[in-house]
């Protein structure tokens, strides 16, 4: 049989969705989504990841995982092309989780660097919950009840996909050819790989207040540009800039088409150009921001009003993830099934079995 091309990805639900969430990863699903490339997309909500370092604060997911939702939505991520869902109501994915912890060992995981930076993040130390520790085991899980062979995320990602791959050649070796090797999709540009906040530390995040968000309205997102971290030497209008961990300048690496130049700013042809006039001095931040703000614009107004359109009708949200568990359900029982097969534990779907011990009791 031809190897099918199925991508999948999911988000934690602890916030709203930011602009780094949507040039690191939204944008290409619905690229990849629309392609025709791909035989199934499935986009998914990792709740009982997100529980595994909020477990005392269950509102907070349950809350996150409609705004995720529209968030989706928004983007473009349409419930006809793609199978969008809620890990927590697909148990196949625990016992997966389960028949997969006897295949990684307690080092390996402390050696995964995720999970490392992530224990001192939160001062786990020796207090980390097992959950916890071992949710590189129950992301692979995610990804290969599904047989995913592209998996589009961030870089931060990456020992997770390391994991995965390590699994599945481990569970082929012992119990045959069952489970697909997932391949990484990394963003195509550095901007992209890893946007900045608007104060210019290296991650936006909700904590630092930071964040550019999908459901921000155009005047947030306006007052967020003007106040944006640029390049603190640069005083005066005709000062040399610097175009490197400016924001501003990121964000348009991340933002800006060749085309953009044409309607919003025809003095210069295209990034480079503007780039090299701020280098050299005699470019304002005010105008560079401006542009910034034009594309932005652009970009996140047809967001906006999609998220608004849907946010008029919450229970066909819901609705629309129940069909999509249903439906990413009934895919991951047909993996479980295999899987159970290649470990030996489907007792009673295996008429050999039964008469294979009946004839050994009998002494046959
Ligand atoms: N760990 C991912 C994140 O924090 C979310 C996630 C869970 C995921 N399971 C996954 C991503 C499977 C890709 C594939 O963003």
């Amino acid at each position: 049989m031809k190897q099918e091309k199925i991508v999948l990805t999911g988000d934690r639900p602890t916030g709203k969705l930011h602009i780094g969430h949507y040039v690191g990863s939204l944008r290409r699903r619905v690229e990849l989504q629309n392609s025709g490339q791909f035989d199934k997309i499935f986009i998914f909500e990792a709740d009982a990841q997100a529980l595994t370092d909020n477990i005392d604060n269950p509102e907070k997911v349950r809350q996150n995982v409609i705004e995720v939702a529209l968030d989706y939505l928004a983007c473009g991520i349409d419930p006809a092309k793609s199978t969008i869902f809620i890990q927590s109501q697909i148990p196949e994915l625990c016992e997966l989780s389960f028949y997969f912890m006897d295949l990684v060992s307690v080092s390996r995981l402390q050696r995964n660097p995720t999970v490392k930076t992530e224990i001192q993040m939160r001062n786990f130390e020796a207090s980390i919950p097992v959950g916890f520790f071992t949710y590189p085991i129950s992301q692979a899980a995610d990804i290969t009840a599904f047989k995913a062979t592209t998996v589009p995320v961030g870089e931060d990602q990456e020992p997770m996909l390391e994991q995965a791959r390590e699994i599945v050649r481990r569970f082929n070796y012992i119990y045959g050819d069952t489970l697909v090797e997932p391949n990484i999709l990394l963003p195509e540009n550095a901007a992209c790989l890893r946007l900045p906040g608007t104060d210019g530390k290296a991650k936006m995040s909700k904590s630092l207040g930071n964040c550019i968000y999908l459901s921000d309205s155009a005047d947030e997102v306006e007052k967020k540009i003007r106040t944006m971290y640029t390049d603190p030497n640069h005083l005066k209008v005709s000062d040399p800039g610097q175009v490197e961990g400016n924001t501003v300048f990121t964000y348009l690496d991340a933002f800006s088409r060749p085309e953009h130049f044409g309607r919003y700013l025809p003095d210069y042809a295209d990034l480079e150009e503007l780039k090299a006039h701020y280098r050299r001095g005699g470019l304002g931040d005010v105008k560079v921001k401006k542009f910034l703000a034009a594309v932005m614009q652009e970009e996140l107004e047809p967001i906006r009003q999609r998220r608004k359109e849907f946010e008029q009708d919450i229970p066909a949200v819901y609705e629309m993830l129940k069909k999509g568990c249903e439906a990413a359900r009934a895919v991951a029982a047909d993996t479980l099934s295999e899987v159970r097969k290649a470990m030996k534990i489907n007792y009673f779907d295996d008429e050999a079995l039964i008469a294979e011990q009946a004839a050994r009791f009998s002494g046959k």
